[in-house]
C-alpha cells in the first residue's frame, strides 16, 4: 500500500487513503497521528468495542494539544497572526493575536486559573460572548489539563445551572455582558441566577467586555484584568495522556436533559487537525472563518483546534450576520480578505432573503473556499451560496458531523471531490459509514435510503457522556448492534454520495441548533396553566426547521395570545431565546395510542399543512381528536 499522507491533494490520493483506511485502519490512524508532537509516543493504537461502549486511541500516548495549537508553531509562526478577532460593532477596531502573543495570552490566562486553585481534571464552565478570552480560556484549561465545559452564551440561567451541577464544575469564566447586534446583554446576572443552586462553585473570573456595573461576590468573584497584572506569561504544559478528557460539550438528545459529550485530547487532536487540513484543503497562508459560536462544536472544532493545530490564521467574530446592516458578513470577508469561509444554511438562507445587492456591494475576491454546516442545506440556498457568495468559482463543501463526532465526517474535499447541490459527498478517510434498515440490517448498494450508521471507530468518536456512561450506550450504541447510531436518516445515490436528510429521532434543528422535542415540552409544561404539550419540528424557510408546540391548558378559556407569551417566556427561562416555539395550537386532546404513546407522525403532518396523508388513524384511542387539531391548525 502506498504511503499515508497527512495532505490529501487529489482524488487518486483520497482513494487511496480511503482504502487504507479501511484495511488497515491502525496503520491509517497511526501515520496521520505522527504528524503531531507527542511528549511520548502511544503504545496501543486503537482498542475498542461498541457494546460497553469503549473506545480508546493511542493508549499511552503523552501529549498537551495547545503545544501542537501554539508552542509548536513558534519557532517558524512566532509573527504569524493566529487569531483575528472582528468585533461586533464595524466601528470598534479589529485585534490581531500572533502566534507568540496568542502563547503568552493563553499561558497567562492558564496561570490565572492555577492561582484560583484549577487543577487537572477540574471542569470549568465557560459562559462567555465571543471575545477573545474566550479563546484564551478554552485553550488555557486545555493548557493545565482542566475539562473545559463552554455553554453558548444565549442560554439561560436554568440551562447554565443544569450543565454546571451535571458536571460539577468548580469554576466558572464569565464576562459582564455581551455584545449582540444592536443590543447589549447581560451575562454576568444570568451566571449569578444560575449559581443559587450551583454549589460545586468556587470561583468566578470576570472578564470586563462592557464596563457595566456588576455584582461581585465577595470571596468568589474576581476580575480577569486585575489577575493579569501579576500574571506570569510563561506556564508549561500538563502533561496529558491521550485518553485524558479534554472538553465536556451539552447537545440536546431525544430524552431527557442535554447530555454532556465527552471528547479526550490525543483523539480529537489528530481528527480535528487532519479534516481540517483536508476538507478545507488549507494553505499556508489562507485566512480562514468559521461563522459558529465557540459554545457549539463547530467552533471547537473549526475556529479553535482544527486551525491553530495547522498554524493557520483563524477568525472569530463577535457580531450577527445583519448588524449593522445585512451586508456586514461579505463587508468583513473584503476586509480580511478571508479565503475560506464556513457558515451555516440557515445564515446564508436569512441573508438571501435580504436581498443579493448586500452582497453585490463588496468584491469577494479573497474567497477560494465555502463550507456548510449544521443542518441539510437546499438547493436553492446551496446555489445563491455558490453564484453569489462564490461567484461560480468557489467549491462549496456541505460538511456533515455532529457534536458528538468531534469532526467533519462526510464531506467533499475543497476543490477535489465532486460536488453536488445539497449532498454532504462521501465518507471521509477512517470513516466506515453505512446505511440501515429499521432492524439494522445493512443496505447495500446504491440509490438506496437508511438510517445512517458507523460501524468502525474514528479517532474523535465521543467517549462517553458526562456522569452517565449508560445513557451514551443507549442513546448511540444499542439501538443497533456494534454500531454507532447517527440518529440520521439518509440517501445513498448512484456514485456512492451520501445526502443527509435530517434527524428520524426526536431532536429537532432548529438554524443548525440541536433541541430535544422533550426538553422544549419540559419547559413548557412549567407554565402552570398547561396540563401537557407536545412539541413537534415542520419545515422552515430560513431557520431548516421551527419549533411547533401542541398545547393543552387546564382551562381552555385561557387559549389566547397572552397565554401564548407565558408559555414563551417559560421556555425562554427555562432554555434560552434560540429555543422559542415559533407556533403554540392550543388543543383539547393529543393523538394517543391505546397504551398512552403521543403518535408525534400525525402532529408533524398536521404541523407541515399534510391533511390528506395523516395515515392510520384507528390505532388511536379518540381517532376524533386528529379532526379538531386539523380544524385548529386550520383557523
Ligand atoms: O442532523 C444532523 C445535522 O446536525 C446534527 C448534529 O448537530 P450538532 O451536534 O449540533 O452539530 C452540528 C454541527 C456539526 C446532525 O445529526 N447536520 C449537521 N451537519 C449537517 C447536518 N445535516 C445535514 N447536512 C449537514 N451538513
Amino acid at each position: 500500500m502506498a504511503q499515508v499522507k497527512f495532505h490529501i491533494t487529489n482524488n487518486d490520493e483520497y482513494r487511496e487513503a480511503y482504502a487504507h483506511s479501511v484495511a488497515q485502519p491502525e496503520d491509517f490512524w497511526n501515520h496521520i497521528a505522527g504528524h503531531y508532537n507527542w511528549r511520548k509516543p502511544w503504545s496501543k493504537t486503537l482498542e475498542w468495542n461498541f457494546e460497553e461502549p469503549r473506545v480508546r486511541w493511542f493508549e499511552g500516548g503523552k501529549l498537551n494539544i495547545t503545544e501542537n495549537c501554539l508552542d509548536r508553531h513558534l519557532e517558524q509562526r512566532g509573527n504569524k497572526i493566529a487569531l483575528i478577532w472582528e468585533p461586533n460593532d464595524p466601528k470598534e477596531m479589529s485585534l490581531r493575536f500572533t502566534y507568540r502573543e496568542l502563547h503568552a495570552h493563553v499561558n497567562r490566562m492558564a496561570n490565572i486559573l492555577k492561582n484560583l486553585g484549577v487543577k487537572k481534571g477540574d471542569r470549568v464552565c465557560i459562559y462567555l460572548p465571543m471575545i477573545p478570552e474566550l479563546a484564551f480560556a478554552v485553550l488555557a484549561c486545555a493548557r493545565i489539563g482542566a475539562i473545559h465545559s463552554v455553554v453558548f452564551a444565549g442560554f439561560s440561567a436554568n440551562s447554565v445551572a443544569d450543565r454546571i451541577n451535571d458536571s460539577a464544575c468548580e469554576f466558572v469564566i464569565t464576562s459582564d455582558g455581551l455584545n449582540r447586534g444592536a443590543k447589549q446583554i447581560p451575562v454576568k446576572s444570568v451566571v449569578d441566577e444560575a449559581l443559587e443552586t450551583c454549589p460545586s462553585v468556587q470561583k468566578v473570573l470576570v472578564v470586563n467586555r462592557l464596563n457595566w456595573p456588576i455584582n461581585m461576590k465577595t470571596g468568589r468573584d474576581v476580575w480577569y484584568h486585575n489577575e493579569l497584572m501579576h500574571a506570569n506569561e510563561q506556564c508549561a504544559a500538563e502533561e496529558m495522556d491521550s485518553e485524558d478528557e479534554l472538553f465536556i460539550l451539552y447537545t440536546s438528545g431525544s430524552t431527557g436533559k442535554p447530555k454532556g459529550v465527552v471528547h479526550t485530547c490525543g483523539g480529537y487532536m489528530v481528527y480535528a487537525g487532519y479534516t481540517f487540513a483536508n476538507v478545507f484543503q488549507y494553505r499556508e497562508s489562507d485566512i480562514f472563518w468559521c461563522t459558529a459560536d465557540i459554545g457549539w462544536v463547530t467552533g471547537h472544532s473549526y475556529i479553535l483546534y482544527g486551525p491553530l493545530l495547522n498554524g493557520a490564521t483563524t477568525m472569530m467574530f463577535e457580531g450577527v450576520p445583519t448588524f449593522p446592516d445585512p451586508g456586514r458578513f461579505w463587508q468583513v470577508i473584503d476586509k480580511h480578505n478571508v479565503n475560506i469561509f464556513y457558515t451555516a444554511p440557515t445564515a446564508i438562507r436569512s441573508l438571501m432573503a435580504s436581498g443579493v445587492d448586500h452582497v453585490l456591494a463588496y468584491s469577494l475576491h479573497s474567497l477560494r473556499i465555502l463550507g456548510s454546516v449544521g443542518e441539510p442545506i437546499n438547493e436553492e440556498a446551496w446555489h445563491w451560496y455558490h453564484t453569489h457568495v462564490g461567484k461560480g468559482r468557489c467549491p462549496v463543501v456541505d460538511t456533515w458531523w455532529q457534536t458528538e463526532t468531534g469532526g467533519i465526517m462526510i464531506s467533499a474535499l475543497a476543490g477535489i471531490s465532486e460536488l453536488k447541490p445539497a449532498h454532504a459527498g462521501l465518507p471521509l478517510p477512517g470513516i466506515q459509514a453505512i446505511l440501515v434498515d429499521a432492524e439494522g440490517k445493512e443496505i447495500i448498494g446504491n440509490d438506496v435510503e437508511g438510517y445512517l450508521c458507523i460501524k468502525y471507530p474514528w479517532p474523535s468518536i465521543l467517549r462517553t457522556t458526562y456522569g452517565d456512561h449508560e445513557r451514551c450506550r443507549i442513546n448511540y450504541f444499542a439501538t443497533y448492534k456494534n454500531l454507532y447510531f447517527t440518529g440520521d436518516g439518509a440517501r445513498r445515490e448512484a456514485n456512492g454520495m451520501y445526502r443527509i436528510i435530517g434527524r428520524v429521532d426526536d431532536v429537532i434543528n432548529v438554524s443548525g441548533h440541536r433541541f430535544g422535542t422533550a426538553e422544549i415540552e419540559n419547559a413548557i409544561n412549567q407554565n402552570k396553566k398547561v396540563v401537557e404539550s407536545a412539541v413537534v419540528g415542520y419545515p422552515h424557510d430560513i431557520k431548516g426547521q421551527g419549533i411547533y408546540a401542541y398545547v393543552i391548558l387546564a382551562d381552555m378559556q385561557q387559549a389566547n395570545n397572552h397565554t401564548r407569551d407565558e408559555i414563551i417566556e417559560s421556555v425562554v427561562e427555562h432554555i434560552g431565546r434560540i429555543a422559542k416555539p415559533d407556533v403554540i395550537q392550543f388543543v383539547s386532546g393529543l393523538p394517543k395510542t391505546r397504551s398512552g404513546k403521543i403518535m408525534r407522525r400525525i402532529l408533524r403532518k398536521v404541523a407541515e399543512g399534510e391533511f390528506s396523508s395523516l395515515g392510520d388513524t384507528t390505532t388511536l384511542l379518540d381517532p376524533l381528536v386528529v379532526d379538531e387539531i386539523i380544524a385548529g391548525k386550520q383557523n
